[in-house]
């Protein structure tokens, strides 16, 4: 039976006990807005995987102002007062990006510091792999991936290399102390930079006093929880096509951000798993190098990119726009075993006399089913259906109803061609502009 939503009542009896929310294409979908709405009505929020490259924004209309957040590492839920937050074992983290997060949310009135647990089992982030972070993109030259630059990849090369330091080992100081003087000076060694490692042990010493009680094992925490019935939200960072297996390597994130990752990053099992979600922009961005097909360089392209801000939320660098890509979310939904859909930023396609959804690639003058390897992605020949387009702002629009005849047929060939009800359609930026269906 597909799934059906009716209203923000609906979505806890619909959506089941534990939910993943993930990003179908290139990051950037609208992830942090619909786990804001979602986890209103959760108990636990967690994040699974990558660290602060993430950038999820929620922006709230609160007496006619209206007030923007962007999450990086907090799961996006830490706006419902509460809300249990967990960074999961999956995650990497940044000791001072994370305590910067928790003290801007201070600023905006909300703590978090007894609702948040640490993975024991999550790899930190250090300066020196920021540094190496910016030194390997250097070294590759053209062939750079365009990475955030906040160390993801060379904090997980650490972690599959045997030689990470985890948040656990902050709790056994002297230890912590002795991996972190061997690696900084590894990293000197092979880069050739200088990192200040006095100031590092410093500045991890004064943070325990914040964090120690947050450093948990996790997964038996959620396991408890979840035993006890309370709900989980896991939400997803970047997106299907940014995974380290199944993406457009090597223009990918370091990490598996698919619902495998999901069970791996928290320790949930993934027979717990009731719905994954996918989150669908209605056109594709993405930001930083790599193939992308239905990428538009015309002012249409333009257009998508002024009336949607793209702009990156983590490095305020330009996303670039293009076409629904049917091609890429399609191969999110079977990745993923998306059962429900979440449409995000149907308001941002006003003003075009025709859409263009992309439904198919040809390589070498061949039909092909799936996505191929980069290398072959770069030169594949996209099929387009063409769609006729709207004028009218739909921001206010409340049910799918309100939406104009043209955007309802838009919405519809989508899901005939992804075979997934589209159960959530994001009108517009602020949390309440979300139709239900
Ligand atoms: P995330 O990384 O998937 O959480 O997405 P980001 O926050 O990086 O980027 C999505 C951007 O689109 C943010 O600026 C959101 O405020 C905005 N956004 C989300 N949903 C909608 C929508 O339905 N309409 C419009 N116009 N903007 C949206
Ligand atoms: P959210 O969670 C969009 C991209 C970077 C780069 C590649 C590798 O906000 O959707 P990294 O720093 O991870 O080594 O960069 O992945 N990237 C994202 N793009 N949204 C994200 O997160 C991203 N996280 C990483 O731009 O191309
Ligand atoms: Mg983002």
């Amino acid at each position: 039976m597909p799934i059906k939503v009716k209203n923000a009542d609906d979505i806890k009896s619909k959506l089941g006990q534990v939910v993943y929310l993930v990003g179908t294409q290139w990051g950037d979908e609208g992830k942090g807005k619909l786990a804001d709405i979602i986890s209103e009505k959760y108990d636990i929020i967690a994040r699974a995987a990558g660290g602060a490259n993430a950038g999820h924004t929620i922006c709230i209309n609160h007496e006619e102002v209206s007030k923007k957040y962007i999450f990086h590492l907090l799961p996006s839920g830490a706006l419902h007062v509460g809300k249990i937050c967990i960074i999961g074992n999956g995650t990497v983290i940044h000791i001072p990006t994370l305590l910067d997060e928790m003290h801007s949310l201070r600023e905006h009135g909300i703590e978090i510091r007894d609702n948040l647990f640490i993975s024991d089992r999550a790899h930190l982030i250090f300066d020196y792999h920021l540094q190496a972070d910016s030194a390997q993109e250097d070294r590759k030259g053209v062939g750079k991936v365009g990475t955030t630059k906040r160390g993801i990849g060379p904090a997980y090369e650490d972690k599959i290399a045997r030689r990470g330091i985890r948040a656990g080992d902050l709790l056994n100081f002297g230890y912590f102390v002795k991996k972190l003087r061997a690696n900084a000076e590894r990293y000197m060694k092979e880069y050739g930079f200088e990192t200040d490692i006095e100031k590092e042990i410093n500045v991890h010493k004064d943070a325990i006093q914040m964090i120690e009680g947050m450093i948990i094992n996790t997964s038996e925490y959620l396991d408890k929880a979840y035993k006890e019935g309370k709900t989980i939200v896991a939400e997803g960072a970047q997106g299907t096509q940014l995974d380290i297996d199944f993406g457009t390597y090597p223009y990918v994130t370091s990490s598996n951000t698919i619902s495998g990752g999901a069970c791996t990053g928290l320790g949930i099992a993934p027979n717990k798993i009731n719905t994954v979600l996918g989150i669908v922009k209605a056109y594709t961005t993405r930001v930083g190098e790599g193939p992308f097909p239905t990428e538009l360089s015309s002012y249409e392209g333009e257009m998508l990119q002024e009336h949607g801000s793209e702009f990156g939320a983590s490095t305020g660098r330009p996303r670039r726009c293009g076409w629904f890509d049917a091609m890429v979310v399609k191969e999110a939904i079977m990745l993923n075993g998306i059962t429900s859909i979440n449409l995000t930023k149907l308001d941002v396609l006003i003003n075009f006399q025709t859409i263009k959804i992309g439904v198919g690639y040809k390589l070498n003058g061949d039909p092909i089913t799936s996505m191929p390897l980069s290398q072959d992605l770069g030169s594949v020949e996209v099929q387009y259906e063409e769609m006729p387009g709207w004028n009218e702002d739909i921001s206010k629009a409340k049910t799918f109803k309100d939406l104009p005849k043209n955007a309802q047929k838009y919405v519809k060939r989508l899901e005939e061609i992804l075979e997934v009800p589209i159960n959530f359609i994001g009108v517009g930026v602020h949390r309440d502009e979300m139709i239900f269906r």
